[in-house]
């Protein structure tokens, strides 16, 4: 389960600094949202806020509204130094979107999130009731069937650390299939318009940079599954096994997810 507790100032600002991935995935999903001057859009897990900012930037302008929400207090903290008349954020969570009313909403984002849902249909469910009849919501999130690169790596570094019948996803523990994804949608009572699998090769200038994205992503959470002495064992073996795949250009790795746009009938 991951964990709400164990963000830092540090990894907080981190995440503002390292987060271009996430950042081009989020423009990918507003474009499919397709906003429109003066719509209210609703960013669930807006982390330290950049996609809101370009959203309410790009999309909805001064007539329209961007709000925030995050469970992690520090990075609402940075968020908030993003000032502009129709961007606000609050600390909450996609299972409690209580303050909001029924129907607020045009478009509800959620960008590299799902994934860190251990249950989705709470957060399904108030997506749907603080959306208006018609309303759309774009999802993206790390694919079950299709691991980042960073999966296999690790799987190497366990089987050579005698640890070869542990599973750990490193970081994103509730990734979803295409079917799943689907379904838990349709359970919803949405109406999906397209899932896109989409594959994309990150490039990392060195080792360092992939274990700071991996932790600021993961807000402490990477290879939280593991007791901390097996992690500090983990990681010296991690570290070795990426800097292995290293080039001259640095580190390549693949990460694949789903991208959702579906809505909720008129
Ligand atoms: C990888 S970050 C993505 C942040 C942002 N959406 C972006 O595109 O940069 C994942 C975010 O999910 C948030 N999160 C985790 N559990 C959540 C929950 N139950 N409800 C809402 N957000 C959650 C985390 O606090 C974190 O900021």
């Amino acid at each position: 389960m991951p964990s709400l507790t164990l963000d830092t100032p540090e990894l907080a600002e981190q995440y503002d600094q390292v987060s271009d991935l996430q950042y081009e995935h989020g423009q990918y999903l507003l474009r499919g949202l397709a906003l429109k001057p003066g719509e209210a859009l609703l960013d669930v897990g807006s982390g330290t806020g950049r996609l809101a900012e370009y959203a309410a930037r790009h999309y909805v302008g001064a007539q329209g509204r961007v709000v925030g929400v995050d469970p992690l207090p520090l990075r609402i903290e940075i968020a908030r130094r993003r000032q502009l008349p129709q961007l606000s954020f609050a600390v909450a969570r996609g299972e409690d979107l209580g303050r909001f009313a029924d129907g607020e909403f045009d478009a509800v984002l959620l960008n590299s999130v799902y994934h860190w849902l251990p249950d989705k249909a709470p957060v399904l469910a108030e997506v749907f009731r603080v959306l208006k009849p018609g309303g759309r919501v774009a999802i993206s999130t790390a694919s079950r069937e299709r691991p980042h690169d960073i999966q296999q790596v690790l799987a190497r570094v366990l089987a050579r650390a005698g640890l070869g019948r542990a599973t750990s996803s490193g970081s994103t523990s509730f990734r979803v299939s295409h079917a799943e994804l689907a379904r838990q949608l349709e359970d919803g009572g949405f109406f999906i318009d397209e899932i896109r699998l989409r594959r994309f090769p990150d490039h990392f200038p060195n080792v360092d940079a992939v274990l700071a994205f991996s932790s600021a992503s993961s807000f402490g959470n990477f290879l939280g599954d593991f007791v901390p002495e097996v992690r500090e064992r983990l990681l010296p073996a991690l570290r070795h096994e990426l800097e292995s795949l290293a080039t001259p250009s640095g580190v390549l790795l693949h990460r694949n997810l789903h991208f959702a746009l579906a809505r909720r009938p008129a």
